[in-house]
């Protein structure tokens, strides 16, 4: 048990580590399913600071529009110099969000962002 405990710590650790950019909003709740995962790169030259805005909005014409239980902006760039993930508009437990990418001076970014909601 213990030995399976100290693995598991050991792999959250590493994962913390190597997605070390990533940010997340919330938490998975039961009955959540994935809505929107989109990656999103950008490495265009010669822009110093790259920036791009990931929006979610609920699926036109949806009745009973599902609420975000959780978000999870991947970080892609497996080396530290990823970028940075902000929330700039709506969120856990509203039908949208909006969430602002940008990157280190000189380098570019790759972010995957999952919402999930219910
Ligand atoms: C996911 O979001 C992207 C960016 O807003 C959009 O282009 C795409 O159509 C969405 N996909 C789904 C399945 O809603
Ligand atoms: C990359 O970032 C620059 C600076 O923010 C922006 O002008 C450009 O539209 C972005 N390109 C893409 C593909 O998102
Ligand atoms: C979303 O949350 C609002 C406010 O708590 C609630 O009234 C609504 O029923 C929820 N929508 C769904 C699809 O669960
Ligand atoms: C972005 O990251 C994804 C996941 O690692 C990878 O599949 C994709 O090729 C990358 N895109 C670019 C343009 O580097
Ligand atoms: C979202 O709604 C849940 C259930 O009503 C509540 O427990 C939680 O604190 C809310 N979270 C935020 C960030 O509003």
């Amino acid at each position: 048990m213990r030995v399976i405990l100290t693995t598991f710590v050991i792999l959250l650790t590493a994962t913390a580590l190597i997605y070390a950019d990533s940010n997340q909003w919330g938490r998975r709740v039961v009955g959540d399913r994935l809505l929107n995962a989109s990656t999103i790169v950008n490495n265009s030259l010669p822009v110093p600071i790259k920036t791009a805005v990931f929006q979610y909005l609920p699926p036109l014409g949806s009745a009973r529009a599902p609420n975000v239980t959780y978000i999870l902006a991947r970080d892609n760039v497996r080396n530290g110099l990823g970028g940075y993930a902000a929330l700039i508009s709506g969120g856990i437990n509203q039908t949208h969000a909006s969430v602002k990418l940008s990157s280190r001076p000189n380098l570019g970014f790759n972010f995957t962002v999952e919402v999930y909601g219910r």
